[in-house]
């Protein structure tokens, strides 16, 4: 119990000397508005995965509590800052393109912050590139220090030098952060950081450390203070929700945090991501079919259908037992849609192999798929396996694989018209501003015509017709 209160007292006192900082900025920032007019304005771009988007939407909110002003339009910035992401190397090669651009925009912008975090930022070989190669960058800081942005841009600023703080690892998970939310009805709520799993493949272990959960009554807080705000529907994330807990001086199971957030009043709709598959519990099942807020939507992600591939990509489950997973929870939840992430090309991928894949596609069914070319990740211990697959081969692989799978979801869409659904409004459409779009219980994006007080209700809906990726519908 001491040990806990010392760890909060430490959370809350470095989130007052943030606060502290976060002052002295807006401080500057509203004598620079009382003297020209004209209010600083940001750039946030999150490059990654929810997680990331996550922790750009924590940062924006730290932002905004310093007198900044949002624009997207990047070249009305005065504060640039990118979330990086690492996973494959197109990720990295983006952030270098844009640094290449924003060279040029400083010389006409002297006073422009550029700001990079994230993932990518955990990787030596990238601070040191960035030292030699991308010297107009004024402030890096990586995945365990995100909450210290309000004192790195003031040394910034005292120092007019670049500041790099990047640290290795963080026991402590600084709450409270303000974050500014991308839909007002909808919210993330990391439940855990960092991976244990060590996939072969995989740079995220490596640059998000251990895994940490969260202790129960911090995601309840967080979860009720959400309700009160009118949030309806929240997503749970971690690398591996299924192994939430684990860590607590009180071990808690995932089934029972959705057990417990499924009474959280105001809450309509609960869901999360990633599930891994080797640790898919049949009282996680159990959870989700009684749980009545838990959307029955599962993103299952299975990399590799061969089980030798899946034996060299360390997952921990076999093409068998991922199916009889899958069998399980379609079972439990027969109106459940799966959907899962790819990797075609992994080091020593025979066409038997890939064939495996197309195999478990067709089996299972999926609403989506996520589908990724092999990135090979320095670090990882397949960078050095030997039989890397050749380019050409792994991109008639995927185009095969994009022809099984693209008829199937169009398919999956098909049986749904006639059918009806709840869907969360969030959004007037960027196409027609007569039609909002929202998400269906099961995940399926469904556009429909509905006027924009809509927004943030629950609405049923039938559906009358499908296109690939969604569906279009009508209130009934
Ligand atoms: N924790 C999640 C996934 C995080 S990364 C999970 O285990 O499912 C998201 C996806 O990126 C992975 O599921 C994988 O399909 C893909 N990915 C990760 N490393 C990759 C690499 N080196 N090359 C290609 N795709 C990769
Ligand atoms: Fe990467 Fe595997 Fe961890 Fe997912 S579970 S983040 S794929 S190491
Ligand atoms: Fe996410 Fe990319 Fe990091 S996928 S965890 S932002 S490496």
């Amino acid at each position: 119990m001491n040990e806990t209160r010392k760890e909060i007292a430490v959370d809350e006192s470095e989130l007052f000397r943030q606060l502290e900082y976060m002052h002295l900025i807006r401080q500057k920032n509203d004598e620079y508005e009382s003297e020209t007019g004209k209010k600083k304005k940001f750039y946030s771009l999150a490059m990654g995965c929810q997680m990331n988007a996550h922790d750009s939407e924590k940062l924006e909110g730290m932002l905004d509590k310093m007198g900044y002003e949002r624009t997207d339009e990047e070249m009305e910035a005065d504060f640039v800052i990118y979330n990086t992401c690492c996973v494959r190397e197109n990720a990295e090669q983006k952030v270098y393109g844009k640094l290449g651009w924003l060279k040029h925009y400083k010389k006409d912008k002297p006073d422009t912050v550029i700001a990079l975090c994230g993932c990518m930022m955990q990787q030596d070989t990238v601070l040191k590139t960035l030292r030699e190669k991308y010297r107009h960058v004024d402030i890096v800081f990586g995945t365990f220090n995100l909450y210290k942005l309000p004192e790195l841009m003031n040394t910034r600023m005292e120092s007019g030098e670049t500041v790099y703080d990047i640290w290795q690892e963080h026991e402590e998970i600084v709450e409270d952060l303000p974050s500014i939310r991308q839909f007002p009805y909808k919210a993330s709520v990391n439940i855990m950081f960092g991976c244990n799993n060590f996939c072969s493949y995989c740079i995220v272990p490596y640059v998000r450390g251990r895994e940490r959960s969260r202790s129960v009554e911090d995601i309840l807080a967080e979860v009720q203070k959400l309700a009160d705000d009118g949030v309806k529907e929240i997503v749970l994330l971690g690398q591996n929700v299924n192994s939430y807990g684990k860590s607590l001086d009180e071990p808690v199971s995932f089934a029972k945090l959705l057990r417990i957030l499924n009474e959280v009043e105001g809450i309509e709709r609960i869901r999360f991501m990633t599930s891994h598959p080797k640790d898919l519990s049949d009282e996680l099942i159990e959870a989700m079919k009684d749980c009545h807020k838990v959307c029955k939507s599962l993103h299952l992600p299975v990399q590799a259908g061969s089980t030798e591939i899946l034996r060299r990509m360390n997952r921990h489950y076999t093409k068998e037992s991922y199916l009889e997973t899958v069998r399980k929870v379609k079972e439990a939840m027969p109106d459940i849609t799966l959907s899962t992430d790819i990797i075609v090309g992994f080091p020593g991928e025979t066409e038997e192999d890939f064939q495996e894949t197309l195999d478990v596609i067709r089996m299972v069914g999926y609403s989506t798929a996520y589908t990724f070319i092999y990135s090979k990740r320095t670090g990882t211990p397949a960078a050095t396996m030997e039989n890397q697959v050749e380019e050409e081969v792994i991109k008639d692989r995927f185009d095969r694989m994009l022809d099984v799978l693209n008829p199937m979801i169009f398919d999956l869409n098909r049986k749904m018209v006639g059918k009806v659904v709840t869907v969360l409004a969030e959004e007037v459409s960027k196409h027609n501003e007569d039609v909002l779009t929202g998400r269906a219980d099961n995940n399926a994006l469904v556009h429909f015509k509905g006027n924009k007080d809509l927004i943030g209700q629950l609405v049923p809906v039938k559906i009358v017709d499908n296109k690939t990726f969604y569906l279009i519908a009508e209130r009934v």
